[in-house]
């Protein structure tokens, strides 16, 4: 049994990681900003068993408390999947400067502010952290200028993860999916009809299916 920590795991595609991966005996920290989002997703786990911590990954005290409450809990965590994110679609300068913000703070700072809080604990537990980016960290796209930028800013941040946990017990791997059916799309209409986009679940058991702990998995490219 592993305990695997889910960074926004109150909806799509952190939701589904969490029920498949409770499922099959781990215990589950889920982490996001709504209380009762986490809470439906904890009643949704049949099996195994998870916890519930309400943090906004891009404020670094939240984090820091968060981390004190974990220990509080002897929760000692071996996979952190930074899954959180958000976007901003449209022309760039139509982007208000504080979706501009956020998508960075969020995707970036957050996937950094967890990472770098969690690394000491990685190291000593063999341990492993997995960023979920997407294709938009592969190639350029769009109308998808600042959420592009923040996906290719977690992939450096996972290529270098690779090199400075080279000699210890701890690892990365960057995961690369595109188009899900989720949440994420409902406040744009970059995407038309998110319903044709391929279901979380579906890709959560495709990740959970191919990772062995290696450095990269491409769902799609
Ligand atoms: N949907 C797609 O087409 C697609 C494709 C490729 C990659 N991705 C990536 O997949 C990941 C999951 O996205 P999704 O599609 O499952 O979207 P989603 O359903 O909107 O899930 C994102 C979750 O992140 C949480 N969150 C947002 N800001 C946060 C913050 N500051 N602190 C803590 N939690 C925060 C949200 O919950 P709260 O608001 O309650 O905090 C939400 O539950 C993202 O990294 C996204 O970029 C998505």
């Amino acid at each position: 049994m592993k305990t695997i920590l889910i960074t926004g795991a109150g909806s799509g595609l952190g939701a589904e990681l969490a029920k498949q991966w409770a499922n099959e005996g781990n215990h589950i920290v889920l982490v996001g900003r709504t209380k009762q989002k986490l809470e439906g997703v904890q009643r949704s786990i049949k099996n195994g068993s998870s916890s519930i911590y309400t943090c906004d990954i891009s404020d670094s005290k939240q984090v820091a408390e968060l981390m004190e409450a974990l220990e509080k809990n002897e929760t000692v965590v071996d996979l952190l999947v930074n899954n959180a994110g958000v976007g901003a679609f449209g022309a760039l300068e139509e982007i208000p400067i504080e979706d501009i913000h956020q998508v960075l703070d969020t995707n970036v700072k957050g996937t950094i502010f967890l990472t770098q809080a969690l690394l000491k604990t990685l190291k000593k537990g063999g341990g492993r952290v997995m960023n979920i980016i997407s294709t938009a960290g592969l190639k350029g796209k769009n109308h998808e200028s600042v959420y592009v930028a923040s996906k290719y800013a977690v992939r450096g941040f996972t290529e270098s993860l690779w090199k400075e946990l080279e000699d210890t017990n701890a690892s990365a791997t960057a995961v690369y999916m595109g188009g899900m059916d989720t949440p994420f799309w409902s406040d744009t209409d970059h995407v038309k009809d998110s319903s044709r986009l391929k279901s979380p679940s579906e890709k959560a058991k495709q990740i959970i299916h191919l990772d062995e702990g290696q450095k990269e998995i491409f769902i799609d490219r």
